[in-house]
């Protein structure tokens, strides 16, 4: 892999559809903020932006693609599906669609699994939105293996993502393995949160390859064919997170941080 190769690697999505294993997360970037942020990341190569109904964000989201010289065909665009909007779920989607200012999102998730059972009936509105062309693929957020199976068992559709809190300290085979099995794209979120950049283990890692911590976390993502999703308001950060391609963890390194 070059540095700029990591990019676009991506992972097939059992509907047919391709998603790419890096993109720019946006939760807690706002108005002008987000819309610059986002410029940064199109202009350093990302090409999968991340945001939701409920990071109030998407009309910027879709303005710096507008604005920029990617076109949304050259994006993949995922948004999500608040749960106090589960009854309202097409609504919703057509929001979304309007605030980005396009006809159809890559992605669309349930955002959080309602407090009880698994919200087959919200899941069932996201097949259809899938059906009439809104959305290019459909998953879910935060949900365990067991929800993902009731949406299965009762619909015949099984999520095509799940976007779960997912780093170093996160690492578990079971969870891993039982998305693989289930033909589940696993993607993780707050890959930098979930954990400390500053372990030592980490540290020692990026010091033999000349990196950052930062970086070997994504590596160690890719590496797992784990969807990862960075988020940084610095374009330097913005720059580096994805400086990926120079190097390559070992078998070792992988387990000593899988063991975090
Ligand atoms: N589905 C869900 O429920 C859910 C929940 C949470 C997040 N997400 C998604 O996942 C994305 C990523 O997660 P996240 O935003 O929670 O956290 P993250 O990407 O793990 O970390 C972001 C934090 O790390 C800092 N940071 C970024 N690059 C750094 C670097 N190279 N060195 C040191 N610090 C660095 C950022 O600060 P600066 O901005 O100052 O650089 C920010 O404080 C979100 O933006 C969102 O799209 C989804």
């Amino acid at each position: 892999m070059t540095a700029t190769e990591p990019l676009r690697l991506t992972a097939p999505l059992a509907g047919g559809t391709t998603i790419p294993l890096i993109g720019f997360g946006t939760w807690q970037l706002r108005g002008d903020d987000a819309r610059q942020a986002v410029t940064w990341a199109l202009s350093a190569g990302y090409r999968h932006l991340d945001t939701a109904t409920m990071y109030r964000n998407e009309a910027e989201v879709g303005r710096a693609v507008r604005d920029s010289d990617v076109g949304f065909d050259e994006v993949f665009l995922t948004t999500k599906l608040p749960d106090d909007r589960a009854d309202r779920a097409r609504a919703t989607l057509e929001a979304s669609l309007t605030a980005l200012g396009t006809d159809v999102v890559d992605l669309w998730l349930i955002h959080w699994p309602p407090d009880h059972g698994a919200g087959v009936s919200t899941w069932r509105d996201l097949v259809a939105a899938r059906a009439e062309g809104l959305a290019r693929a459909v998953g879910v957020s935060n949900y365990s293996l067991d929800q993902i199976d009731q949406l299965t068992r009762a619909t015949g559709e099984t999520p095509e993502v799940n976007q779960v809190k997912w780093g170093p300290t996160r690492f578990d085979r079971a969870t891993y393995d039982g998305h693989r099995e289930r033909g589940v794209v696993l993607e993780g979120y707050s890959p930098f949160r979930s954990g400390r950049l500053t372990d030592p283990v980490l540290t020692r890692i990026a010091e033999r390859h000349g990196t950052g911590t930062a970086q070997v976390v994504v590596r160690w993502h890719l590496q797992h064919g784990v969807v990862v999703i960075p988020k940084s308001a610095r374009r330097e950060r913005i720059v580096d997170n994805v400086d990926v391609g120079g190097f390559a963890l070992s078998e070792e390194e992988m387990a000593a941080i899988d063991a975090l």
